[in-house]
Parts: structure tokens; C-alpha cells; sequence
């Protein structure tokens, strides 16, 4: 059984998760990270969770582990 120690899955500044802001973007037909940051749903404060959107509105993907590989 592998364990997840750490999972982004949200803005931690606007506490919206990324499912939420995908549902936001398909509701107000916005594509682009440049919009979404534009609408300040997220990624206005820290940054931190930018690359995730990013990466989110490329795959779809709405929760992401931190890190990298673990041991198991
Ligand atoms: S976590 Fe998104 S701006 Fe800080």
C-alpha cells in the first residue's frame, strides 16, 4: 500500500481547490491560466499553487503529489 504524504489540491490563499476552479472556468468558458489568475480565483497571493493551475488546465489533473517519489 502506497501512502501519499502530501497532496495539492488547492489554493491555499483563496481556498478554492482546483476541481472547483476547473468548474469555474467550464461555467464562465475561460481557458487560459492568464484568465484564471485575471479573475482572481486564484494564484493572486503567494503564487505557490501556479504551477499546478498550470499544469491542471493542461491535463485536467486536480490533485497532484508533492515531492516526487517516496520511499516505500
Ligand atoms: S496558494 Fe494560491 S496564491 Fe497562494
Amino acid at each position: 500500500m502506497s501512502s501519499t504524504a502530501y497532496t495539492v489540491n488547492r489554493c491555499i490563499c483563496h481556498n478554492r481547490t482546483f476541481a472547483e476552479i476547473k468548474d469555474l472556468m467550464k461555467q464562465h468558458d475561460v481557458t487560459t491560466f492568464e484568465e484564471v489568475l485575471a479573475k482572481d480565483w486564484c494564484g493572486g497571493n503567494c503564487g505557490l499553487c501556479r504551477p499546478y493551475v498550470a499544469q491542471m488546465i493542461q491535463s485536467g489533473q486536480t490533485s497532484f503529489p508533492i515531492g516526487g517519489s517516496a520511499h516505500s
